[in-house]
Formats: structure tokens, C-alpha cells, sequence
């Protein structure tokens, strides 16, 4: 079967609109192991066959590519996994499930924007010193609003970090 330029595979229990394991690494360009991992963080979900082997539908396509472009831009894995608990159960989300879910994150994006310009504008003079000090690093404490959260580095380290 020919679908989207791709030749899906005929393996046991493949059906039009679903994956085997191999098939989503490939269409995605993630690794088996990378796919297992979002699947044990409840990201991504699949059916077994009677033999026991992974079935994902097509739409997880569209969840992979947005779990990867999420944590390429720095969002947790359980924020990730908040956004998609939004998505509708039991059937494939509609484009408009997806947009809304989308517009869920936009304040989330713009404070990470408005950061990532910060920490870009300052890395240079910030580099050169190490201090990260709360009282006066505009890197660490960028508008002294971090110093509410507590000490250290807040923009720079993850959450598990920083506690
Ligand atoms: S690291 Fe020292 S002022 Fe930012």
C-alpha cells in the first residue's frame, strides 16, 4: 500500500491508518527507543496485536512532531503531556482540537520568547562573570521577578534543577 509516498509494510494487523513501531521511527525520524520512552511517559499510546506488537494510528505522526519540536524549545515533558491530556479521547482530534490545544501554550511560548531574548542580550557580559548572582544578574533574575521563586540560576536550569 502506497500512502503519502510512503510503502507501509504488511506486517501483522497494519491497517490503513495504523503504524507498526519501525514505520512511526521512520516517518518521524525518531528512534525506536525514543518512541518506547514517550509511550512509558504516556506522550504517545498504541494497541497490540494478538502478537503482541505495537499498532500506533497515523495521528501519532502529528503528536511525535509536536512532542520533539516542544522539547527542542525547552518544554517539559509534563507540560507536553498536560497539552495532549486536552486532546479529545477515543477519536482522532479534529484540526480545530489541535488549535486549541495550541492556543493553550501561547503564553507559555511568549514568556519563553520574551527569556530566551533576555538570556540571549545578556549571555555575553554574563559569561564572562559566573556569578548568577540573585541580587544582580540580569541573567539569573531577569526584572527581579525570579527572586520570588527562590536562588540560583531559575531561567537557565530545568525545574527538577531547581527545585
Ligand atoms: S553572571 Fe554575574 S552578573 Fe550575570
Amino acid at each position: 500500500m502506497r500512502t503519502g509516498g510512503m510503502i507501509l509494510g504488511m506486517a501483522e494487523g497494519v491497517g490503513e491508518l495504523e503504524l507498526t513501531v519501525g514505520q512511526l521511527a521512520q516517518r518521524s525520524g525518531t528512534s525506536v527507543s525514543a518512541l518506547h520512552f514517550y509511550e512509558r511517559q504516556r506522550l504517545i499510546s498504541s494497541r497490540r496485536t494478538a502478537g503482541n506488537q505495537r499498532r500506533y494510528h497515523r495521528d501519532t505522526l502529528r503528536r511525535v512532531a509536536l512532542i520533539r519540536i516542544a522539547q527542542r524549545v525547552g518544554i517539559a515533558l509534563v507540560e507536553i503531556r498536560a497539552a495532549l491530556e486536552t486532546l479529545p479521547e477515543g477519536r482522532v482530534p479534529s484540526r480545530r482540537d489541535w488549535k486549541r490545544m495550541s492556543q493553550g501554550w501561547q503564553d507559555e511560548l511568549s514568556e519563553r520568547i520574551r527569556l530566551l531574548t533576555h538570556l540571549r542580550d545578556n549571555f555575553a557580559d554574563c559569561v564572562g562573570c559566573g556569578c548568577l548572582s540573585i541580587s544582580h544578574c540580569a541573567l539569573a533574575n531577569p526584572d527581579d521577578h525570579m527572586g520570588v521563586v527562590g536562588s540560583g540560576p531559575r531561567v537557565l536550569l530545568p525545574e527538577e534543577e531547581t527545585g
